[in-house]
């Protein structure tokens, strides 16, 4: 921290909280948390509703083929676009801050910055990307991927939901058509800086206002399928089973091994389990399960993925069962932009705020946007450290700290220095 008395843009508390209530409602489930998947009747109501807050805060709105919505304060002077924003679809029972906070700051930050000094030098861009979540199809970053240009040509038709709908049949179901999808790249944007809650608790355990990413950990997802033999649960000698999901149990507990063998920051999870054909009185006969591993070093990450694998293996040959064993997911760990990150460390600063550098455990768009364009994250404080749980929640206070840093960093980068910066 400098000396300085606090300056910076301050965006209004009260007008971010409202926007994060309002989205945080489409999606809401009953039992808890939202639900909001890739090109789902609440991801078009969000979509919609974003772009209506884009243009309230008075920026012109536009949706590109694959559904990233765009809001944009043109320069006086011509360049490349520096984009900011995040994500608003959702996991299963999500929180109403991961991803939906990047967003909704970037507008009442852009709004700050244009009340406060009004046309920027260069453009400005806020995006509500598409999909970051891989909640419905295994989509790794499509909006992001699709501005890019990385998405291969039979992607959305390759892409499948758990009920069997192609990615490209979700998109026509609200009102995008696949066949336009590759206009959604662009290659004028040279500068990405996304806001987003910690979901650790490093910087609440710590009482720091806000995060400056230095790098994103590297994951792989894999989709296990393991293949034993249905036998009837009763008439069947405990020695003569070729149980799937007794084979999968040691093999779920072995892949935790690993990841505890490696020591933190190794992460390994199974989150899903599928039992075949799922009868209290049926041996199991087929069990799928998927492994999400991470770590922040890609030979590190590699090998463990090599160990999942020599381990699975080894229990299936001991069980008597198949095993086999699909990446169905790679993004490798990125580290982000150190002349963005001295800006962000500068805007805290200048809003007399404290930061630290931290890693991120979770994965997000900055780190492939950041394959192509400069890019950085800022983080908010994660009550107790919650996400991707209805539990997830930031204050106010937190959120409209973090957003005005972010402000802040915008204005730096994209508005001439206001007259009591210049020294
Ligand atoms: C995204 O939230 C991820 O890290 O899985
Ligand atoms: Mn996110
Ligand atoms: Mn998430």
């Amino acid at each position: 921290m400098n000396d300085r008395p606090a300056a910076g843009v301050r965006v209004d508390e009260a007008r971010l909280t409202s926007l994060v209530e309002q989205l945080g409602r489409v999606g809401a489930q009953s039992s808890g948390g939202i639900i909001r998947p890739l090109y789902s009747p609440p991801w078009r109501e969000a979509q919609d509703m974003v772009a209506t807050m884009m243009s309230d805060a008075g920026l012109s709105v536009r949706e590109d083929a694959v559904g990233n919505v765009f809001g944009r304060l043109a320069g006086d002077t011509a360049g490349p676009v520096l984009l900011t924003g995040s994500h608003i679809d959702t996991v299963v029972h999500g929180g109403a801050y991961d991803g939906a906070l990047g967003v909704l700051s970037a507008i009442v930050a852009l709004e700050a910055c244009a009340a406060a000094g009004g046309t920027p030098r260069r453009t400005v861009e806020v995006v509500s990307l598409c999909e970051e979540e891989s909640s419905r199809f295994h989509a790794n970053y499509f909006g992001t991927r699709s501005i890019l240009g990385l998405v291969a040509e039979n992607e959305p038709e390759l892409l499948v939901d758990p009920d069997g709908v192609t990615l490209a049949e979700a998109a026509r179901s609200v009102g995008l058509d696949p066949a336009r999808f590759s206009d959604a790249r662009r290659d004028d944007i040279d500068t990405f800086l996304e806001l987003h809650i910690e979901q650790g608790r490093t910087l609440v355990d710590a009482a720091i206002d806000v995060g400056v990413v230095d790098v994103i950990t590297g994951f792989m997802w894999l989709e296990v399928v393991v293949d034993g033999r249905t036998d009837h649960a009763g008439a069947t000698a405990m020695t003569n089973r070729q149980d799937a999901l007794q084979a999968a149990a040691r093999m779920i507990t072995a892949v935790e091994g690993v990841a505890l063998a490696e020591g933190h920051p190794a992460v390994a999870t199974t989150g899903v389990v599928r039992v075949h054909p799922g009868g209290a009185n049926i041996v199991p006969g087929r069990v799928e399960f998927t492994i999400d591993v991470r770590h922040p070093e890609l030979d590190v990450l590699d090998q463990m993925v090599a160990a999942m694998r020599e381990q699975c293996a080894a229990v299936a040959t001991d069980r008597g069962v198949q095993v086999d064993l699909q990446v169905v997911k790679k993004t490798p760990p990125h580290t982000l932009d150190a002349g963005l990150r001295a800006v962000l460390q500068q805007a805290a600063d200048t809003c007399g705020l404290t930061w630290r550098e931290l890693p991120s455990g979770a994965g997000h768009d900055s780190q492939t946007m950041g394959t192509h364009v400069k890019a950085a994250m800022l983080f908010v404080p994660s009550v107790d450290g919650r996400s991707h749980s209805p539990a997830e929640y930031s204050t106010p206070h937190d959120c409209a700290q973090g957003a005005s840093v972010l402000a802040t960093a915008v204005r730096l980068l994209a508005w001439a220095p206001p007259q009591s910066d210049q020294q």
